[in-house]
């Protein structure tokens, strides 16, 4: 074989990996897909990329080098295993399959289980950058053994993103640590865009701006701490006028948020592991709460505030918001990296949090300069347990919290929702929180039902015997 790596799947994101990897020096791509047609058109429209198409899984085998090198780039699902059988079929040991979708840690780590037994490796590889990523550099977290690192580092390398002159792809750890990163990217990705729709939708009411008017607020943030690809894009979403209407094209768009399933994965595998990553479940279920028109339709009379927001200093209450906005992103990221720490703990993953913070600087949809304050925070501290009590962070909660307090007062007094915003700062306020009601919980919890509690002052586990003359009396521990 000629080529020393291979796609399959030519749709977009599939067509753009091929396109790029046939870009960099050095690299030879053979390219196949379950129909030709697409093959054909790829080859066709991009001769300048010499790929070598193939019109059977067989024929794609015989023109790879070996190891052969096979990245997968179909729709997430069952799709994907039967691609795995089938490249499994024409591949020999040592050669590596490479999954670039956005699968399911678990189905990853099943999978790479079930090709170790016929020593051919496999990796999944979560590639985050949407199909402008995909062609001209995306941020890549593969997972997988050591050896196929070996052949697969110097090719994801050349084609990531650069960002402060190093590519945004490490091997994050075994089989499924890619995968887990890139749905947890995918989970703050989530919380970032509320957190922008929140900030956008509070300005819009308190201020009366238009959309252009606050694109061109998201435009001035974007020079400053928030920089980002998604504050710069909300900015031209914002200045977008609707060809038809003349109106801008965020009051025609329907407001239902769709959603493929990374950001409820991350929530439902927080809520398996005990991590509170509520700013990016508000995040999902606000998604969830969009989409009900039928909800949505029999709830518009229910009683609100008779006053809506009253802002006397517009100037002063976007940069109150702009500060909200801060303060709740850093919680979405602390929370996102405490749910990486705990996988890795539960998988037996080795994972660097500061190498994750800089792969996800360049390429990926969450990209910003605020990756580097997360990056030098584990580099200070690597084992930090609460990324959020790193000293840059604290500073700037200092900086915010009290505008954080005060739109989040504002919001619920006028009646505007703002999960994340406030969600974000309970949990902020429960982690300082000295004592938490916790303690009546535990004392609930035994009153009904004997599940026992600790006490403050001495070891050993306790149960009043509620029903019974209410002494209290050592028991056994029952969590
Ligand atoms: C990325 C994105 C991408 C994701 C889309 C859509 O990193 O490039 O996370 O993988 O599929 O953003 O996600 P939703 O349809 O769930 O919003």
């Amino acid at each position: 074989g000629v080529a020393n790596i291979g796609v399959v799947g030519l749709a977009v994101m599939g067509s753009n990996l091929a396109r790029n990897l046939a870009s960099r020096e050095g690299n030879t791509v053979a390219v196949f897909n379950r129909s030709y047609e697409k093959t054909e058109h790829l080859v066709t429209s991009h001769p300048e990329a010499g790929f070598v198409p193939a019109t059977s899984y067989e024929e794609f085998a015989a023109s790879l080098a070996k190891p052969r090198t096979a990245i997968i780039m179909v729709k997430a699902g069952a799709g994907t295993d039967a691609v795995i059988n089938a490249l499994v079929d024409v591949f020999e040991p040592g050669d590596i399959i490479v999954d670039g979708g956005n699968a399911l840690f678990t189905d990853t780590i099943r999978r790479e289980k079930a090709v170790r037994e016929t020593g051919i490796n496999f990796v999944g590889a979560g590639i985050s950058g949407g199909e402008e990523g995909a062609l001209n550099g995306p941020s890549i977290m593969p997972g997988g053994s050591d050896e196929s690192w070996v052949t697969l580092g110097p090719i994801l390398r050349s084609i990531a993103a650069i960002a402060e002159g190093e590519p945004c792809v490490t091997h994050v750890g075994h089989d499924g640590a890619g995968h887990f990163v890139k749905m947890v990217h995918n989970g703050i990705e989530y919380a970032d865009m509320q957190l922008i729709a929140e900030a956008y939708d509070l300005i819009r009411r308190g201020t009366g701006k238009t959309p252009a008017e606050i694109a061109d607020v998201f435009a001035e943030w974007n020079r400053g701490e928030l920089e980002s690809y998604l504050i710069e894009i909300t900015a031209e979403v914002l200045r977008q006028v609707d060809a038809e209407t003349g109106l801008p094209l965020v009051d025609v768009i329907l407001d239902q948020a769709g959603a493929k399933g990374t950001g409820a994965w991350t929530v439902q595998t927080a809520l398996n592991l005990g991590v509170p990553v509520s700013g990016i479940a508000e995040a999902v279920f606000a998604r969830s709460l969009s989409s009900h028109p039928e909800q949505r339709a029999v709830s518009g009379g229910l009683p609100g505030p008779t006053e809506g927001l009253r802002v006397e200093d517009p100037d002063a209450f976007i940069e109150d918001v702009r500060r909200a906005l801060y303060a709740s992103k850093i919680v979405a990221y602390s929370q996102g990296f405490d749910e990486i720490r705990a996988g890795a703990a539960e998988y037996d993953w080795s994972i660097d949090l500061g190498a994750i913070a800089k792969i996800w600087r360049g390429g990926c949809i969450i990209r910003a300069q605020f990756l580097n304050r997360i990056a030098d925070a584990y580099a200070e501290t690597p084992d930090l347990p609460v990324l959020l009590t790193a000293p840059y962070f604290v500073e700037a909660l200092e900086r915010s919290q009290s505008a954080w307090r005060s739109i989040v007062g504002a919001a619920a007094t006028a009646g505007i929702p703002a999960p994340a915003f406030s969600s974000s700062l309970a949990y902020y306020d429960g982690l300082r929180a000295e004592r938490l009601p916790a303690a009546l919980v535990q004392g609930q919890r035994d009153f009904f039902g004997a599940h026992t509690y600790k006490r403050i002052d001495k070891p050993g586990t306790f149960h009043t015997l509620w029903s019974g003359d209410r002494t209290e009396i050592e028991a056994e521990d029952t969590h």
